[in-house]
């Protein structure tokens, strides 16, 4: 395996909300091939409770998005000031802002689903787990054709209206996330900056270097 074309995939796969091509339709074909990437990811137990739903229609997107923005101005507006003088969270609330306004333009949304209610308590780590390395998995292989996507939870702050509207059975399905998919506006994508690894990493015990 050539580790350095994978390392780049790994590390410069971003969160790409300025740089999503809204005038390019994406095939149906790649989302498809996407997604059967991303159902070879690990879920507890294989229980392959997820499920996928594609958002491509217009008017729904634009339903969609009024309720993505619904739930992103209120959670943007109560963390400006936590994010003020600090230029990273500033670059990530002022590229927020752009997909707000722009959501229902994006080619198609991907509403990633799993099977059930969130489980209380410890289940609820292996319910997550179930749906997050497929989402993922998701993302990388649309970098590697050349589109982008972010991860998104606005719109669940609706997540009830949305069931609504897309005939989701509310009681029996979850939606995890909303994914804007299409092109990317050049692929150049780079490294973020995160702490370092021996700073967040413990050995045997806690806070004691590894
Ligand atoms: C669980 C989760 C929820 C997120 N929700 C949103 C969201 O609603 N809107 C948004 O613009 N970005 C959202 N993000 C993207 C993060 O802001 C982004 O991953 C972070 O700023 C790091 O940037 P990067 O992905 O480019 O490394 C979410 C990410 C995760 C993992």
């Amino acid at each position: 395996m050539d580790t350095t074309v994978t390392d780049h995939l790994l590390t410069t796969t971003r969160s790409v909300r300025k740089r999503l091509d809204l005038d390019r339709p994406v095939e149906r074909e790649v989302i498809l091939d996407c997604l059967r990437i991303a159902t070879q990811a690990p879920t507890g137990s294989n229980q392959q409770g997820w499920r996928f739903l594609v958002v491509t229609d217009p008017e729904l997107k634009s339903e969609l998005g009024r309720l993505y923005r619904a739930g992103g101005e209120e959670y943007l507006e109560a963390g400006k000031e936590a994010a003020a003088g600090n230029p990273q969270q500033e670059r990530v609330i002022s590229s927020a802002w752009h997909l707000l306004e722009v959501i229902d333009r994006v080619p198609a949304m991907l509403i990633p689903c799993h099977r059930g209610r969130p489980p209380e308590g410890i289940a609820a780590a292996g319910y997550y787990g179930s749906i997050l390395p497929a989402v993922w998995s998701f993302m990388l292989a649309l970098r590697s054709r050349g589109l982008g996507s972010a991860w998104t939870s606005f719109h669940l702050a609706y997540e009830r209206e949305a069931a609504d509207l897309l005939g989701i059975p509310y009681e029996e399905v979850t939606q995890t996330a909303l994914l804007p998919v299409a092109y990317t506006l050049g692929t150049d994508f780079k490294q973020a900056p995160r702490r370092p690894v021996e700073e967040i990493t413990y050995g045997d015990r806690w806070r004691e270097p590894f």
